[in-house]
């Protein structure tokens, strides 16, 4: 298997490592199948993109035609012989407006053609940050657009590989509740996987273990923290920011954050209110509702049972510490 490169600051790039796991269930997939889409989930700057990426290459490898497509970035990666297919990527991604819907809505009729003109039997569609682009009210329609090329295909094939990642907390109850797909959640790196990413970047201020309790495994708070020369509070401070952790929002829900912080799975009490919940849901704050820790439902490893140094509850959990600090942060100031 060809390691790819990715970008882990300007003027960096790290050889792709680990989720080991997560890349023999590609293969999986690919000698399989998948009986419906599959989408990915979990925290921000995890890693799903990167394993989709690399996924691209192995499907390639394996004899598939490939689409990676990112609209939300007018990113892409194709790999098929047919010029015509390339050449409307080319074309879309490259249009003034409205390409983000378009980019979303070509892999879909590509998938079509290759079935019926082009008489491919082994495709895979690999479609990152959909939900962002096209909005959440088509999201649902996309997968089920994406499973009714596998379900009822054009002409037949041998195998579709269908898999859509996303950040959005929120696509998860929208997209589960109708069966279409089948929700696989993704976490950070394990402790292993990020040690070995660690041992690739060169001259870490902080130690291992530092930034293992900062990060929690998570490979883009890892790569935000080389980016500002370790400064931690300036990380802190533009999450704060970003988030809206507003003094109203802080004030209204003080206690419970209190709580929230020694343990996410307070959130997980009938008692705590359910806006409180949405609310830190949409702010990609926490991920709600994990999956029991056995493999089979996660893309990867699952991260422990509970991990309360880094954020992890049995049921709910902070995205990465750092997320945790955040809301720590501001409810210190207001
Ligand atoms: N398996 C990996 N090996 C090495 N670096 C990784 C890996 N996964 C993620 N990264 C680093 O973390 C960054 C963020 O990961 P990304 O895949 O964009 O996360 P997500 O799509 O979940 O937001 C990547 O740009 C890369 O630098
Ligand atoms: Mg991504």
């Amino acid at each position: 298997m060809k390691r790819i490169k990715l970008p882990f600051t300007p003027g960096l790039e790290v050889e792709f490592v680990d989720r080991d796991r997560g890349l023999k269930q590609i293969r999986d997939f690919a000698e399989r199948g998948t009986r419906l889409p599959i989408v990915v989930y979990g925290p921000e700057g995890c890693g799903k993109t990167s394993w989709l990426k690399q996924a691209a290459v192995i499907l390639g490898e394996m004899g598939f035609e490939v689409f990676y497509v990112n609209p939300l970035y007018r990113d892409f990666t194709v790999k098929t012989d047919i010029r015509e297919v390339v050449d409307k990527f080319i074309e879309v991604a490259s249009e003034a407006t409205g390409v983000q819907l378009k980019l979303a809505t070509l892999v879909t009729l590509v998938v079509r053609e290759l079935l019926t003109k082009w008489s491919r039997r082994r495709i895979a569609v690999l479609v990152d940050d959909v939900f962002q682009a096209i909005g959440l009210d088509r999201a649902e329609f996309y997968v089920k657009e994406l499973l009714g090329l596998i379900e009822h295909p054009p002409a037949s094939y041998d195998n579709i590989v269908a898999i859509v990642a996303t950040s959005e907390g929120v696509t998860r109850w929208r997209i589960g509740r109708h069966l279409w797909a089948m929700m696989m959640p993704m976490w950070n790196m394990s402790r292993e996987g990020f040690e070995e990413l660690y041992s690739m970047v060169p001259s870490s201020k902080l130690s291992f273990s530092d930034i293992w309790r900062l990060t929690g495994g998570n490979p883009r708070v890892y790569s935000l923290l080389y980016q500002v020369n370790w400064d931690v509070d300036k990380v802190i401070v533009d999450l704060v920011k970003e988030k809206e952790l507003t003094p109203s929002f802080i004030s209204k829900w003080r206690s419970w954050l209190e709580g929230a912080i020694e343990d996410p799975d307070i959130l997980w009490d009938p008692s705590t209110p359910r806006e409180l919940v949405s609310e830190l849901i949409e702010k990609n704050l926490v991920i709600y509702d994990l999956y029991p820790r056995d493999n089979k439902f996660w893309i990867d490893e699952p991260p422990l049972e509970r991990d309360l140094d880094i954020g992890v509850g049995r049921y709910v959990a902070w995205q990465t510490p750092l997320h945790r600090e955040a809301v720590k942060r501001a409810l210190q100031e207001s």
